[in-house]
């Protein structure tokens, strides 16, 4: 099988293009998918690194990535939602790190997929998963936004910030983002009602008034100051800093979810939820997509595209 893999972690010269990794095994709960597209995320780097190697036993070697779009090859005897030809995307994230989706083949767990929205590409609906279902979770199960509710979302013009918004805008809300300056008019183009420039102070000190929600995707200082920009604790989320639950706010580690896709999905096809793509790499060039990630500054989602 043909995939990017690496041997041991270290920093982008890892990752391997090879042509004879062995097809993944197919449990009975198994669907294997032949990936069409995979978004990068920060997580990807993270685990390339070493810097998550206690978190998640890994077996090398170690194909990256958990974000897949595809085509139903086969389906273990166990399944029940998926067969062979139909087009799915999901968030392939296991206990276990080593059969991710930067390779032909991907061995997914039936709960981590959902049908393809017809209204999105393999790309944008491969890039979505683990950015969308952070977004979602965090805000419609968390955070309970609902009409009316003024929200801030952190780092509002990345992956995952930039569902947030029309996710946030899809369930009712105000939305107030933070990014720099050159991305304000695309986060109003997302449906945010203010944008704040995160270099120009702390935004506690920017808001007119406090807001009901927010979504910490920067820790840090931002994180501090989230006591001060909401009127309830309790509805501080940060997905970067555990520490958040020192503040009496809540810590989201985002979980694969059939539904959630499904509700993904449909909001992509009632037209409420956009995934911009900043590039598109082929697969060779995984190792470029990984340094534009780290980098800190893409603009929407990143994703490799297999064919
Ligand atoms: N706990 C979980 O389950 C979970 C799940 C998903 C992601 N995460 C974490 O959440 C974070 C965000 O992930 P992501 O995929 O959205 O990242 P990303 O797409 O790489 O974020 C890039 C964006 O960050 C903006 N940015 C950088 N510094 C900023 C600042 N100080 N204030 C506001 N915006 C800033 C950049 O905008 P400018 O160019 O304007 O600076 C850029 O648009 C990462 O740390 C990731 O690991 C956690």
């Amino acid at each position: 099988m043909r995939g990017i893999a690496y041997d041991r972690f270290g920093d982008d010269s890892v990752l391997k293009l090879r042509d004879d990794l062995p097809e993944p095994p197919v449990g009975p709960d198994t669907v294997l998918v032949r990936v069409h597209a995979t978004g990068v995320n920060p997580v990807d780097i993270g685990i390339r690194e070493g810097r998550l190697a206690g978190a998640y036993p890994h077996h090398f070697p170690i194909i990256p990535g958990w974000d897949v779009s595809g085509v139903v090859e086969q389906a273990g005897p166990a399944v029940v939602d998926f067969a062979p030809g139909e087009e799915v995307f999901g968030y392939v994230r296991r206990d276990d790190v080593q059969w991710g989706t930067a390779a032909d083949l991907v061995p997914a767990p039936q709960r981590c997929l959902a049908h393809k929205p017809g209204s999105l590409s393999f790309a944008e609906a491969g890039a979505l998963p683990l950015a969308g279902l952070t977004a979602y979770q965090a805000l419609a199960e968390v955070l309970d936004v609902g009409e009316g509710d003024r929200v801030l979302v952190h780092r509002a013009a990345g992956g995952v910030g930039f569902l947030a918004v029309q996710i946030a805008v899809a369930l009712g809300a105000h939305v107030i983002g933070t990014a720099s300056p050159k991305n304000h008019g695309f986060l109003r183009d997302a449906g945010a009602a203010e944008v704040l420039d995160y270099s120009a102070g702390p935004a506690s000190e920017q808001l007119s008034e406090s807001v009901d929600a927010v979504l910490d995707l920067i820790g840090g200082p931002a994180l501090a100051d989230a006591p001060d920009q909401v009127r309830d604790r309790a509805r501080i989320v940060s997905v970067v800093d555990p520490a958040v639950r020192d503040l009496g706010g809540r810590y989201v580690f985002v979980r694969p979810d059939h539904h959630d896709l499904e509700e993904l999905g449909r909001m992509a096809d009632a037209g409420q939820l956009r995934v911009p793509i900043a590039k598109a790499f082929p697969l060779e060039q995984l190792a470029e997509a990984h340094r534009l990630v780290a980098g800190g500054h893409v603009r929407g989602k990143v994703v490799v595209t297999l064919r």
